[in-house]
């Protein structure tokens, strides 16, 4: 069942590429240069957009909002639980997204049923065929991931990164021959990661830390914040994500040398020399800096370690970062011997509010 892996949670990360190759399958166009996403041929929308989901799911839905927002549209997400039509202006020209692997998450279907009460237009982003979000929503796009045995989401999550890009393309600016060719390479990319990576190392280095921090900015801060949760709920280790220009307005007074700091600086621009200068003043604290980066800027100066990933845009980086950070959380779990296909106190499927 495992295929020879250990635990459900490293076979699926190893999943990823596969996953990732049908998420695709039969919705990129390359020679007429388009996306095709079946599903929504009926979506005729050019209001502002919502997400609305929980953990996992609502960081991949920040990932989506960032993506929506550059290709034009209004976008914003919101954690479902949170989120209420009494606090945010919903009416018929709105679409929401609910971001949901499982498509039974309680405050996720609560939320979308609010919206199209309000009469909201609304899509389930999710990977199960027949579940409550499909069926109930407007419209329904398939991640297909597969089925994700692990209570920690992995392959879901870059799926779901994936078809919400493809979102952005259908709902916003149309994409270029480049972004579609970024978007039909990440698959072999993560390929090159998993392959690659030195991720069972830093774990070895780093099993007895205090805490562990994850810091990133534009498409890196809601993989810091993943890379956070995994660690937390596979290791129960203190783990804490934070966009890097946060640091120094509080987080910064936790960094000691005996906290590792994880940061993701891709490309050699603004948003990397920013995040250089964040990675500078957790330097000067004496923490432990583990890059995650492809070696395009010099913060393999301040780093302790390099976690290396292929040299592409932002939004493919994003996704190939986080796969290293899964299997930072994966080793550090496995050197403490932790239940970590279930996880304590955690349910697949959340059906509670
Ligand atoms: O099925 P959903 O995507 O709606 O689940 C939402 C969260 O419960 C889920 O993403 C959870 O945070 C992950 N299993 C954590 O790895």
């Amino acid at each position: 069942e495992k295929s020879g892996y250990d635990h459900y949670m490293l076979k699926e990360i190893h999943e990823q590429p596969t996953a990732l190759r049908q998420c695709l399958r039969g919705r990129i166009d390359e020679l007429g240069g388009t996306v095709d996403l079946a599903e929504l041929a009926a979506i005729d929308h050019d209001g502002p957009v919502q997400f609305v989901a929980c953990g996992t799911s609502y960081h991949a839905a920040m990932f989506g909002a960032e993506r929506l927002r550059s290709g034009g549209v209004r976008a914003q997400a919101f954690l479902a639980s949170e989120y209420g039509i009494d606090r945010v202006p919903v009416d018929e020209g709105t679409l929401v997204v609910g971001v949901t692997q499982s498509g039974e998450t309680a405050d996720t279907l609560r939320a979308l049923r609010e919206a199209d009460r309000a009469g909201a237009t609304t899509l389930a982003v999710t990977n199960t065929v027949g579940s409550s979000a499909a069926r109930e929503c407007d419209h329904a796009l398939y991640i297909r991931a597969g089925p994700e045995i692990g209570v920690a989401a992995t392959k879901t999550f870059a799926s779901q990164q994936l078809a919400l890009a493809l979102l952005a393309f259908e709902l916003g600016d149309g994409p270029t021959r480049g972004e579609l060719e970024a978007l039909r390479d990440i698959p072999g990319q993560v390929q090159t990661v998993l392959e690659t990576t030195t991720a069972r190392a830093v774990a070895e280095a780093f099993v007895d830390a205090d805490a562990y921090f994850f810091v990133g900015r534009g498409y890196h801060y809601p993989v810091a914040l993943e890379g956070a949760l995994k660690m937390k709920e596979i290791t129960y280790r203190h783990a804490e994500g934070f966009a890097s220009g946060e640091l120094k307005h509080g987080p910064l007074a936790l960094v000691t040398e005996t906290t590792p700091v994880f940061a993701i600086v891709t490309g050699d621009g603004e948003t990397a020399r920013k995040t250089i200068g964040n990675v500078k003043e957790v330097e000067a604290r004496d923490a432990p800096v583990v890059a995650i980066t492809d070696g395009e800027s010099d913060v393999t100066r301040y780093a302790d370690y390099v976690l290396e990933i292929p040299a592409v845009d932002d939004i493919s980086a994003s996704v190939l970062a986080n796969v290293q950070l899964q299997l930072v959380a994966y080793w550090v779990a496995n050197l403490l011997g932790r239940s970590i296909d279930k996880p304590r106190n955690l349910a697949k499927s959340v059906t509670v509010e």
